[in-house]
């Protein structure tokens, strides 16, 4: 039987990360020595005191309102004003298996075209267009770091029309590891408030950044337009809790409820003992605060080393300040990699897996021009357990213990030389 679908789906693939993940994951249970750059997930386990009120809570079974349990909009509203100084009340916030899915069912929601700074996560564009909604690029340069400028959405505002137009903000960024300064965040805030654009402030890797400097956020500057989504997945290393929170402004109260209808026709609440974890998160984080700067210590090191390597190879690669990502590339390469026949990051990363046995995904997958030969590397495949029980701290790490606990990060670099040298 050939079932007919709606044609908003055939154009869809699986999920890029998703399917980089399987595809890796199968060649090591080949028995390949595979280096796995390619999902970003934590490596590090949920923190203990998460998981035991997820145990204590298992005999939950009641469905919860569609917003949220009330105690977890009043903890997450709390958590956003105390760390952030967000000015949100716990009726702003709605909960959801993920950001991810608030996400898209706020793109579903809204008219008008969505603007997508490029390079841009993988799953933005795919979910603008399964609600059929145009999507308008805003490329950036690397000479810039990959950075959204005022002057860059300016025009793209304008060129977009009288419409109403809603703009995806990552910060910190995946894929190239920006961290938005708050000068910067002023001046964006300005264009969105001249254009009366509606902002989704991604801020799912929000205190993962390295100089662990206040984060600045259009939330702060355009409260009006903003609407910010985080979760329990990054820095709460709970990727598998599926867990996000919005939080959307009273001047968009009709979002709200226009939301919490879909969530009830949908989804209908989260998982309830997964709420009650989360409330443990959000309410008590200060029991968590530890947790979290160490993993950030470590990403920090990581990243910095697989940033010194990069350069040192002669990539080109913005220093990350944030998330666990780098985004570097081969352009200084062109020539050579053009006579082996790649002239795209696809065929760069199919051979980068295959001939180097490295899995990262490619700056298509983000939106950049198909012959770019940038690629993204999440640098997250180590073991977390064990780095965050044996962590000496930034300025103690050896080669030594580098070397024992930290494996894959040396050899991906390793992966990457020898592919430069054919
Ligand atoms: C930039 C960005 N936004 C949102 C998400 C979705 O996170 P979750 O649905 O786990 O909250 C991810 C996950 O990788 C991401 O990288």
């Amino acid at each position: 039987m050939r079932p007919a679908l709606n044609p908003l789906v055939l154009s869809l693939k699986e999920s890029a990360t998703l399917a980089i993940n399987l595809k890796a994951l199968e060649l090591r249970r080949q028995g390949k020595d595979i280096v796995h750059f390619g999902f970003g997930q934590s490596p590090f386990p949920v923190p203990e005191i998460i998981q035991q009120a997820l145990r204590d809570n298992a005999d939950k079974k009641d469905y919860l309102p569609t917003q949220g349990l009330p105690e977890l909009c009043e903890a997450v509203a709390g958590f956003y004003r105390n760390e952030f100084g967000y000015d949100f009340k716990p009726l702003d916030v709605c909960v959801g298996p993920g950001s991810k899915e608030l996400i898209f069912q706020i793109i579903y929601l809204m008219e008008g075209p969505l603007l997508i700074p490029v390079p841009s996560w993988v799953s933005y564009g795919p979910q603008a267009a399964l609600r059929g909604k145009e999507i308008i690029p805003i490329p950036t340069s690397r000479e810039n770091n990959y950075r959204l400028t005022p002057e860059l959405l300016d025009r793209a505002c304008y060129s977009a029309g009288q419409s109403q137009k809603l703009l995806i903000f990552n910060n910190p960024n995946n894929p190239t590891g920006a961290l938005y300064h708050e000068n910067e965040i002023k001046e964006i805030a300005e264009i969105c408030r001249a254009y009366q654009v509606i902002v989704i402030s991604d801020e799912i890797y929000a205190m993962i950044d390295f100089d662990q400097l206040p984060m600045s956020s259009l939330a702060t500057f355009y409260p009006e337009g903003t609407i910010v989504s985080g979760g329990l997945s990054k820095s709460f290393a709970a990727g598998g809790y599926r867990l996000g929170v919005v939080l959307i402004p009273d001047s968009l109260e009709l979002m709200m409820s226009a939301l919490k209808s879909v969530v009830s026709e949908t989804f209908s609440a989260v998982s309830a003992p997964v709420q009650y974890a989360a409330l443990k998160a959000y309410r008590d984080f200060d029991e968590i605060r530890p947790f979290v700067e160490k993993t950030c210590d470590i990403y920090k090191y990581i990243l910095s080393y697989l940033h010194t390597r990069f350069i040192g190879m002669g990539l080109n690669c913005p220093k990350p300040a944030g998330s666990f990502y780098l985004f570097p590339d081969f352009e200084n390469f062109r020539k050579q990699l053009q006579e082996r026949g790649i002239i795209t990051s696809i065929a760069l990363v199919d051979v980068l897996l295959g001939e180097s046995s490295i899995a990262v995904l490619p700056g298509s997958d983000f939106y950049m021009p198909a012959t770019s030969l940038g690629f993204r590397v999440a640098a997250v495949d180590f073991d977390g357990v064990r780095a965050l029980e044996t962590w000496p701290g930034v300025d103690y790490v050896t080669e030594e213990y580098f070397h024992t606990f930290f494996p894959k990060i040396e050899q991906g670099c390793e992966c990457i030389k020898r592919f430069l040298r054919g």
